[in-house]
């Protein structure tokens, strides 16, 4: 079972049902909110009866505060009270956050016995009576609307009872590997065949290189070449764009970059996204991207866009036309690349483009893909479908879906077969090893936008998350992935996120 995130998650279980225990092996410390440690706060013990109201009281503010951010929180109480309930699941509804109800179907007999334990034991009689509540709790949980997930039987039964939550086994318990895949603990899995995935290509767009920026870059290859990812994608930007950095950050020219790459003995494809059409006169772009694929050996791709950053144009002394101008001249320099990396020299009389030769020797090793940068419906969708390979858009499941459909209108129309041009998408990503790891990354990178908005627009998450997230994708027709890390420190975070790549 997976278990939306963010998500208000109110556990629902007898005492002993292992529900502190289950919440402390998925969740951080403070995403938890137990009524049993707030008694403890403000009573004299987790048992205080007397305190429970200024608890309870605590508690909704608490699950107030981090719905409204948008934050996941998970009650830790018995959770049998529909009052309660209802409450915090309408401050969850107005957040706009999904209410998860997980039940603790922990056999009676393992309760008592971890319950007759305790320094001081709930009443046999209280815990009957919340094993009988237990009994139609799902029924009337999905009736109140809760999204219904349960842990338990047989195998919250077979776990030894009695030992301290503090040292209950976390990642090696089976309750645990029931939610989240802790993928530190578990072998990485071997690379996998394309059928079975994406195609997934690691997109460099910062290059904390320090004193040996050649060093880096031979790291970074090598770790990604080793760890199955099929190629490496450079940003071809003139200042580091504020997305992903500060201006005096480096962020060296990409295709002489490429090169020194096409020297390490790898197997990964090499190229950029993207060049913008407004960098180069096309002729030389063709020129670049025909010689990477020499030098290569045929691993060479080109990503080529209109260009979106005024700053970096006029900082260079470059023209920056207005939209439909950069966009004629992405058409025009598409066509370019496609008659110049065409076989013999004869002349070119094409849509847009006149060349009273085309001599471009060395030629291409093979056919180079070509793929166009930008989700733009009506005419960059038009251009990939006219002269790409391929079309890289960004976006959730929903919006690559949408742009497909409109690719494929544009195929029709200019009588190109769908499959003669793969949909890619740029996924900027943070993959945390673990749920801690990956909040601690959000918190870094995040800057002034709020948490939860960073860790959703980043799809922050630990691999095996990913993972199948790109299988959806992937289900949807998405032939190759560029993930990029935005805090990509070097070959070390490679490694780290090897169980994406697959080759
Ligand atoms: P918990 O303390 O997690 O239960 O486990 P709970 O549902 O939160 O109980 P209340 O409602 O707060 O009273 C109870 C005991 O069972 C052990 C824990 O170590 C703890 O001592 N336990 C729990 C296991 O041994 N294995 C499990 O999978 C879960
Ligand atoms: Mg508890």
């Amino acid at each position: 079972m997976r278990i939306p995130d963010p998500a208000l998650v109110v556990l629902v279980g007898a005492a002993g049902s292992g529900k502190s225990t289950w919440a402390a092996a998925h969740y951080r410390p403070t995403e938890v909110v137990s009524s049993d440690a707030l008694r403890a706060l403000v009573g004299s013990g987790t048992a205080d009866l007397d305190a429970s109201n200024d608890a309870f009281r605590i508690l909704d503010q608490v699950v107030s505060g981090r719905t409204r951010r948008g934050l996941t929180v998970v009650v830790d109480t018995l959770g049998l009270d529909p009052e309660r309930r209802a409450g915090w699941a309408a401050l969850a509804r107005s957040a706009g956050l999904a209410t998860v109800a997980v039940v603790f179907d922990t056999p009676g007999a393992t309760c008592r016995a971890r319950n007759a334990a305790r320094d001081r034991p709930v009443p046999a009689s209280v815990l009957d009576m919340q094993l009988q509540r237990m009994r139609n709790i799902r029924t009337e949980l999905e009736g109140e609307g809760w999204e219904v997930h349960v842990v338990g039987g047989e195998e919250a039964a077979a776990l030894p009872t009695g030992s301290p939550t503090a040292s209950a086994p976390k990642a090696s318990s089976p309750t645990a590997s029931s939610v989240t895949v802790r993928s530190a603990a578990r072998p990485l899995p071997r690379v996998t065949s394309r059928s079975d995935g994406p195609r997934v290509m690691l997109q460099i767009s910062r290059f904390p290189w320090g004193e040996d920026p050649l060093d880096w870059l031979r790291g970074v290859a090598l770790a990604a070449d080793e760890a199955g990812f099929a190629g490496l994608a450079l940003m071809d930007h003139l200042i580091q764009i504020p997305q992903v950095g500060r201006a005096w950050e480096p962020i060296p020219e990409p295709w002489v970059t490429l090169g020194a790459l096409a020297a390490l003995p790898t197997d990964l494809m090499l190229g950029t996204l993207c060049t913008p059409a407004t960098f180069r006169p096309a002729g030389v772009i063709a020129k670049a991207a025909a010689t990477l694929d020499v030098l290569s050996g045929g691993r060479a791709f080109c990503g080529l866009g209109a260009g979106w950053w005024e700053r970096e144009h006029s900082a260079y002394g470059m023209a920056f036309p207005a939209t439909a101008g950069r966009l004629d001249e992405l058409d025009a320099a598409a066509e370019t690349l496609r008659a110049l990396w065409a076989p013999g020299t004869k002349a070119y009389e094409g849509q847009r483009v006149s060349l009273p030769e085309t001599t471009c020797y060395p030629r291409p090793v093979g056919s180079l893909p070509l793929i166009i940068g930008g989700g733009g419906e009506r005419r960059t969708l038009r251009v990939a479908a006219t002269w790409g390979d391929a079309c890289n858009v960004q976006g959730d499941l929903e919006v690559v879906t949408h742009k497909t459909d409109v690719l494929r209108r544009h195929c029709d129309e200019v009588g190109r077969p769908h499959d003669e041009v793969e949909v890619t998408v740029l996924d900027v990503a943070v993959v945390g090893s673990d749920r801690d790891d990956t909040w601690a990354r959000v918190e870094r990178r995040r800057g002034r936008t709020k948490a939860a908005v960073y860790a959703a627009r980043h799809h922050a998450a630990e691999v095996a998350a990913h993972r199948e997230r790109h299988d959806r994708l992937f289900e949807a027709g998405v032939g190759t992935v560029f993930l990029a890390l935005p805090d990509l420190a070097g070959a070390r975070d490679v490694e780290r996120v090897a169980a994406l790549a697959r080759r």
